[in-house]
């Protein structure tokens, strides 16, 4: 067998040598090297090249300051820095035993396969290594939703939450992927479609040191999914909607307050758009702000066309009920959706533009950037 083995590390020392050691026993006669992608802020890369000095295969250590991407960007950036095609992806902390490594390699040696799961829910799999029964179930449950909201792409994929798996890099658009977190194969299932086996492994137990996962993981992963399901839009519609809840809100506890009303929905109208504002910069258009102008322009740019769009709604909705005879509420359903759109392509294609615009887009090259920014799957 020819693997690259890549372990994503995080404050690990105590693991490494074990891990190498049992590693390197597993793959005994084959080439095999060990790919650490290390973001830690102890001692974790001094232990990697002591160990490294010491251990009979090759060990390499790709040790990054910026973190970018997290556990998923470790991965990627060890998938490119291999040697060999077939890259192997295990924890650092041994609850994937090494020992499985040749039942993935030998099933993917089968040549039919572009991607080989390890999976703890099919026959043969134990998840004992999960912390406790909330782990289990959230575990269990996220699986579930996942596996609902992709029924076609993750077909015959029983964990796609897994952080065991070994994938032939030639299949992999690595362009493409947006590893952001923890749910790196979740990404690479959703983005592409592949040929993909399972075997069984059992999650063991940490060897040492404590899990990085987090509810703030927890919560990157939902967004993850409705990205990768809706594309951008949807980010931005939840957003949008949450920003309404808020809205209303704050003018209850304004007007509780004894606050004037009026006084008071101005108030939670610029509040909520500037956290819309806030919040949309970090989760919505983040790829996108680099090429954009500077923050404060396009802070300016959301903010006008937001009290804009206030201002100008209110009338338009008069017209409708008095002019058009329609309805209080469907006048105010229709003037919200068509508001959402409008300013769903406002900040697409004007707040987060490239700073140097085409002079010579044309309507066509138009349309198709607001078709691609609408389906464009939102990254985290
Ligand atoms: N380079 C890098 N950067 N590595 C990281 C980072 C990071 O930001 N965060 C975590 N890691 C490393 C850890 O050091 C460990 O080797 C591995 O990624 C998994 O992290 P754990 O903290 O052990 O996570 P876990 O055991 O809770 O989660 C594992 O099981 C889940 C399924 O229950 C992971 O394999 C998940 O991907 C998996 O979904
Ligand atoms: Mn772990």
């Amino acid at each position: 067998m020819q693997l690259s083995v890549v372990v994503p590390t995080f404050n690990e020392a105590p693991n490494i040598a074990e891990l190498v050691r049992r590693v390197t026993a597993a793959t005994a006669g084959s080439d095999v090297e060990i790919i650490f992608v290390d973001d830690s802020t102890d001692t974790t890369p001094d232990t990697i090249r002591e160990v490294a000095d010491a251990a009979s295969v090759p060990v390499k250590l790709i040790h990054r300051t910026d973190r970018s991407g997290g556990l998923g960007g470790a991965v990627m950036t060890g998938i490119a820095a291999a040697t060999y095609d077939a890259c192997l992806v295990m924890d650092g902390d041994l609850q994937h035993p090494p020992e499985d490594i040749p039942k993935l390699f030998s099933r993917y040696a089968q040549g039919d396969v572009d991607l080989v799961v390890a999976s703890r829910y099919i026959d043969g799999g134990e998840h004992h290594g999960l912390a406790d029964q909330t782990r289990v179930m959230v575990s269990k449950s996220s699986t579930a939703l996942t596996k609902a909201m992709f029924p076609i792409r993750l077909k015959g994929v029983s964990d796609p939450m897994t952080g065991f798996f070994l994938v032939d890099r030639r299949a992999l658009d690595v362009e493409e992927l947006k590893p952001r977190g923890f749910k790196i194969l979740l990404e690479i299932l959703a983005r592409k479609s592949m040929r993909v086996a399972e075997v069984p492994f059992s999650f063991a137990d940490r060897f040492a040191g404590d899990s990085k996962a987090s509810f703030t993981q927890g919560l990157h992963f939902l967004l993850q999914l409705t990205a990768l399901r809706f594309g951008k839009m949807s980010l931005f519609a939840i957003i949008g909607g949450l920003g309404a809840l808020a809205n209303i809100f704050i003018v209850w506890a304004l007007t509780h307050l004894g606050i004037n009303y009026i006084a008071s929905a101005i108030i939670a109208a610029e509040i909520t758009i500037l956290a819309n504002f806030v919040l949309q910069e970090r989760f919505v258009f983040q790829d996108m702000r680099n090429e954009a102008s500077g923050v404060w322009s396009r802070f300016a740019k959301s903010f006008t066309f937001n009290n804009v769009e206030l201002i100008i709604r209110i009338p338009v909705m008069a017209l409708m009920v008095t002019g058009g005879h329609i309805s209080a509420v469907l006048a105010t359903a229709i003037t919200l959706v068509v508001a959402f759109f409008v300013r769903f392509l406002f900040h697409s294609l004007v707040v987060y533009a490239p700073r140097r615009a085409a002079k010579t887009s044309r309507v066509r090259e138009v349309l198709r950037d607001i078709d691609e920014q609408a389906m464009a799957p939102g990254e985290l």
